[in-house]
């Protein structure tokens, strides 16, 4: 399998360590041991990996249970020099979490929810993972008088700014990372995309350590278009963590390989991550991080197939992407299409109204006919994107 040990793969224990019950059926395969996980992902080629408290010790475990597994996925995470890079909290599978976390009506759950994650956020900092992930997959409604929908983003900011302010008040060096999704398990979910999560972060007094964890099949959930919500978390300084995977279009989260779903968008999102934008800018750093659910089909070697699957599409989509970027026809066509010109200012430098209004090329001398005239090339260009691709 090809692997280039310069690009940080990283696996959430959930993904492999799903057992594939769903609403109409059992598990299919039997429970794995996070220490197995931990080993079998240094075997197939991951840099990291992630995971959720009660994917490590049960809900209900009690403390000598609970250290005794944090130590030895900390022991399994030694002996492989896998690096903790992500820890995240499980506010969704207890029958407690029914209508929410941090939004819930009941205002005790949501005390009790807020020690869940401040307890985590301690273990995050105890073994120096640098991101906390919340995804509020039950902070949500399945009607909509269920809930005072403006006290519901009050109290979901709220929470979400008092676990930045711990993490700040404790001198912690975590930032945390929202993951938007539209819905699933709730029938809507707050926070139901990129854009969404943009503006709540906006409104929070510590939101200079919040930003965001998007997932590729969640906003093609939404029919939004991955790669442009990772472009507008970059420009916002927001792109904090990734949860990659495939998805076909608007129905339930299938949480395929990654390039199972949208391919085309998968060599886009690849090209974005790997290349950056064409004029530059800001760069996504962190770990290329899986969070899939190997197929209900799968067996248990179906598991470890589909976690390689994930590294192998990634690592050739990266190769050819590359290809793509190197191409001069390819540079020659992106400037063709203006791409280049692009990244200009529209208003020059130091440009004012007044030198504006008085340049007659911006109006009385602009023949528009002309202009309209401008050929782009741009399916030229699609084609040779799509040519390095299955080439
Ligand atoms: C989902 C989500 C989760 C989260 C995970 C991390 O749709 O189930 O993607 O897998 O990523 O809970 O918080
Ligand atoms: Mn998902
Ligand atoms: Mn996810």
């Amino acid at each position: 399998m090809a692997q280039t040990p310069d690009i940080k793969y990283s696996f959430g224990l959930w993904t492999v360590g799903w057992q594939a019950q769903d609403p109409f059926g059992l598990a299919t395969r039997p429970a794995l041991d996070p220490v197995e996980s931990i080993h079998k992902l240094a075997e197939i080629g991951a840099w990291g990996f992630t995971f959720h408290d009660n994917d490590v010790f049960p809900f209900d475990a009690d403390d000598a249970d609970r250290r005794a597994r944090i130590d030895a996925v900390k022991k399994a995470a030694d002996e492989t020099g896998l690096v903790i890079e992500m820890v995240t909290t499980n506010t969704f599978t207890h029958p407690v979490f029914k209508d929410g976390a941090f939004t819930s009506n009941d205002r005790a759950i949501r005390r009790f929810g807020l020690r869940k994650v401040l307890r985590n956020v301690d273990l995050t900092a105890e073994l120096g993972a640098k991101t906390f992930v919340m995804w509020g997959g039950r902070e949500g409604v399945e009607y909509d008088n269920s809930k005072d929908l403006h006290a519901a983003h009050a109290r979901y900011a709220e929470g979400i700014d008092a676990v930045a302010a711990y993490i700040k008040h404790q001198g912690y060096d975590i930032k945390i990372a929202l993951e938007p999704k539209p819905n699933e398990p709730r029938g809507d979910i707050f926070l139901p995309s990129i854009g969404h999560a943009l503006a709540l972060i906006d409104s929070l007094d510590n939101g200079d350590i919040v930003g965001l964890n998007p997932e590729t099949g969640h906003e093609q959930m939404a029919t939004l278009n991955y790669t442009h919500g990772l472009a507008l978390a970059l420009y916002r300084g927001k792109l904090f963590h990734i949860d990659l995977n495939g998805q076909h279009g608007p129905k339930f989260d299938q949480d395929l390989v990654f390039g199972h779903g949208d391919l085309l968008s998968a060599f886009f999102t690849v090209d974005l991550l790997e290349n950056g934008f064409p004029n530059g800018g800001p760069r996504y750093e962190g770990a290329r991080h899986f969070d899939y659910k190997p197929s209900r089909t799968e067996g248990p070697n179906g598991v470890w197939d589909s976690a390689k699957a994930n590294i192998e599409t990634y690592t050739i989509l990266a190769r050819k992407a590359a290809e793509y970027r190197n191409d001069p026809e390819v540079k020659e066509a992106q400037k063709y299409a203006g791409i280049f010109e692009l990244g200009e200012t529209t208003m020059a430098e130091g440009e004012t109204f007044e030198d504006f209004l008085a340049d007659r090329s911006t109006r009385e001398d602009f023949d528009f006919d002309t202009a309209a005239e401008r050929e782009y090339g741009l399916v030229r260009l699609h084609q040779l994107a799509l040519a390095h691709l299955i080439g």
